[in-house]
């Protein structure tokens, strides 16, 4: 066994505290947050990302700190910061190097760096390992070592959670790895995938995004298609989903911290040799311009039964996925401007995002509910949150008037038999 005293993961958000709290069962570990209200919430047992119910927070061991001192004499130090794009969509490596100078300013002899943060091929070694060199002035490789394993976990997945997946591990040396895969052999499960270096593995994370981006991109192609060919995706996608080897996607918006913007850290580094990503770029494009779409089609539904400018428009679901209140590069937000430049009146309803947050960071203001409303001419189904899947023929009765259409993005009302006055568009 290694001599692993102390942990401490740096960045508690929805990959680093799961893996905090699960490491803590095993080790003696401390979280740090720059984010003292985030630090705040959590010594209180609050989560507002929805991963780690408070009681088992409340009786977890993990020490959560907002103090670098705190976190000193720790020997194995996990980074999982945010590593964003910037409005050029290449790499923002801000959070990164912010926290590589953090840990560098307390790095003792013999510590081991993991990054756990979605980089492109090189970062750990070339970006991270020189902050930290720098702030430390110690030597990477001799005097304290990197590290990298990928996060796969997947916000609002109760299934494929931390403890349950396989670990990708890549040390700077064998006896590095020899101690992640220890450490991270307790936490999962899943089992340990020893990569062949540090690079590898950091290929390996980003291409797992990519390669979906690229597989819903081409369904949300198709759909196109099959749009104009009075065709449903759905319909499609059920009767060629019985090929053993179909792949299953489905069509719709690409937001979220990891599968609308990994890509564009993996064609930074193919920019940065020369080469130049089609694949990679054709399915951003394809995938961004899904919001424009789905907006210009709602406009011509309408538009089909007399409804123009000054209609009144709800939008169901901000959030970048189903049931957790993320909003982080939620794509939803290009439906409603497109919406509203054609001089619609859109409100938008949310079922778990935080409303603060939304004004934030869309300047939307979230209904407080929707008791009460109604005579909208158009409702859009944007995010399958479960309350919304439950929806009722005689909910869409109280929301919609007389001449109303169902915009449904996700398919979630398929099933759901309509009165023939009210209108249905499906993506
Ligand atoms: N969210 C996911 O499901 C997911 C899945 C796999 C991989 N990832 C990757 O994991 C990384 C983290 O993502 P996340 O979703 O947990 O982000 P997040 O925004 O939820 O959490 C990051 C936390 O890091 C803190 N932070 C920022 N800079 C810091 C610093 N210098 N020192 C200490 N704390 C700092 C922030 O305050 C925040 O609480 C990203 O690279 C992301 O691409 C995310």
């Amino acid at each position: 066994m290694s001599d692993v005293k102390k942990i401490a993961v740096i960045g508690l958000g929805y990959v680093g505290l799961p893996l905090a709290v699960h490491l803590a069962r095993h080790y003696s570990v401390i979280g740090l947050d720059i984010d003292s209200t985030r630090v705040d919430e959590l010594k209180t047992g609050q989560d507002r990302t929805n991963e780690i119910d408070p009681e088992v927070l409340n009786a977890s061991t993990l020490d959560i700190t907002d103090q670098i001192s705190a976190i000193e004499d720790a020997d194995v130090f996990i980074v999982t910061v945010p590593t964003p794009v910037d409005s050029k969509n290449e790499p923002d490596l801000a959070a990164v190097r912010g926290a590589s100078k953090l840990v560098g300013g307390i790095l003792k002899k013999g510590a081991i760096v993991v990054y756990e943060s979605t980089v492109y091929p090189g970062v750990t070694e070339d970006v991270a390992g020189p902050e930290l060199e720098a702030a430390s002035g110690l030597v990477c490789g001799t005097d304290f070592f990197l590290g990298y394993s990928p996060e796969r976990i997947n916000p609002g997945d109760k299934e494929h959670t931390v403890d349950k997946i396989t670990k990708v591990v890549a040390g700077q040396n064998d006896e590095v790895t020899k101690t992640l895969s220890e450490i991270y052999g307790c936490l999962t499960s899943g089992g340990i995938f020893v990569a062949r270096d540090i690079r590898t593995a950091e290929a390996a994370k980003v291409i797992e995004n990519a390669q979906r981006d690229i597989n819903i991109a081409f369904i949300n192609e198709v759909t196109t298609i099959f749009q104009k060919m009075d065709l449903s995706v759905y319909d499609v996608l059920e009767a060629a989903g019985t090929k053993w080897n179909f792949l299953k996607f489905a069509p719709g918006l690409v937001g979220g911290h990891c599968i609308g913007v990994d890509p564009f850290y993996l064609a930074h580094s193919a920019t940065t040799l020369g080469l130049h990503p089609e694949i990679i770029l054709a399915g951003r494009r394809i995938n961004d311009g899904m919001g424009k779409y789905v907006a210009d089609c709602i406009a011509d539904e309408l538009a089909k039964k007399g409804t123009g400018s000054g209609a009144k428009i709800l939008v169901l679901g901000l959030t970048f996925k189903e049931n957790v209140p993320d909003l982080r590069n939620s794509r939803v937000i290009d439906i409603v401007r497109e919406l509203e430049s054609r001089g619609f009146l859109v409100d938008v309803h949310d079922a778990f995002a935080d409303a603060a947050e939304a004004d934030s960071i869309f300047e939307v203001a979230l209904m407080p509910s929707l008791d009460g409303e109604g005579s909208y001419d158009c409702v859009v189904g944007a995010v399958p949150h479960q309350p919304y899947v439950e929806f009722d023929v005689a909910r869409f009765k109280s929301l919609l008037n007389k001449n109303g259409l169902v915009a449904d993005i996700k398919g979630m009302w398929r099933s759901l038999e309509l009165p023939a006055h009210i209108g249905r568009w499906q993506l």
